[in-house]
């Protein structure tokens, strides 16, 4: 369970949640919609611990987790979080295979032989295995967003954040991808998806909406 109460965000002045709730289960599949500009990204990075926020509460399972506790926030960053972030944050001069197993280098409980052979799984049924010695500026936005998908799953973790990560997908991938995600929801994995993308809500459990600085159903 992943729980966020009395969530205030602010911007300078400008106001993105004002006492809001948001909660996921693991095994469900998430969405979180609402116009550009809202606050979705903000909500998903504040999850993965990458921006403070004014108040609030923050809980995974039974620990209580403080934003301006670096140590912390870090260390459940690198355990429990794979994000999928809105623009790849892919590195352009290295391979697509340095890319993806980019995580496991900050990471000394899984074995880079383990994370190799993950990532090529993942590539081989992703269609990547041509361009993993590609360096990433030469690849496509489409490739982009399936690297960026299989190097936030390369620790296998509990929790899945994706900004709109099948902005980039053509119909072929886009199924690929829905199967994927929910394969992880049945392993028991949370998966909280940014987007506006109306044909994820044939596999969601649950729909936020951002509206009036609060997180709805
Ligand atoms: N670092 C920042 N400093 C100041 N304002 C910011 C910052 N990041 C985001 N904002 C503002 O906060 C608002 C919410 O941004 P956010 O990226 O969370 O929206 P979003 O719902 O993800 O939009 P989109 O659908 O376009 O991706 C926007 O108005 C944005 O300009
Ligand atoms: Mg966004």
């Amino acid at each position: 369970m992943l729980k966020l109460t009395h969530l205030t965000k602010t911007y300078k002045e400008k106001r993105i949640f004002q006492n809001a709730r948001f909660e996921a289960e693991l095994g469900e599949i998430v969405l979180l919609m609402g116009k550009s500009g809202i606050g979705k990204s903000t909500l998903l990075d504040i999850i993965a611990g990458i921006k403070q926020y004014d108040s609030g509460e923050y809980y995974y399972q039974e620990t209580q987790l403080f934003p301006e506790n670096d140590e912390q926030m870090s260390r459940f960053r690198n355990q429990m979080i794979g994000y999928i972030l809105q623009d790849f944050a892919l590195i352009d001069d290295y391979t697509v295979m340095e890319n993806i197993m980019l995580p496991s280098l900050y990471n000394s409980q899984i074995k880079k032989s383990t994370a190799e052979k993950r990532a090529r799984e993942l590539a081989n049924r992703f269609d990547l295995s041509d361009v993993l010695a590609e360096k990433v500026r030469k690849i496509s936005g489409g490739q982009k967003q399936r690297a960026a998908i299989i190097r936030s799953l390369i620790l296998d973790p509990p929790i899945i954040l994706a900004d709109e990560p099948t902005t980039n997908l053509d119909s072929e991938n886009f199924e690929l991808v829905m199967r994927l995600f929910n394969q992880l929801k049945q392993e028991g994995k949370v998966l909280i998806i940014a987007t506006h993308d109306e044909r994820i809500l044939s596999i969601a459990d649950k729909a936020y909406h951002v509206v009036n600085y609060k997180i709805i159903v």
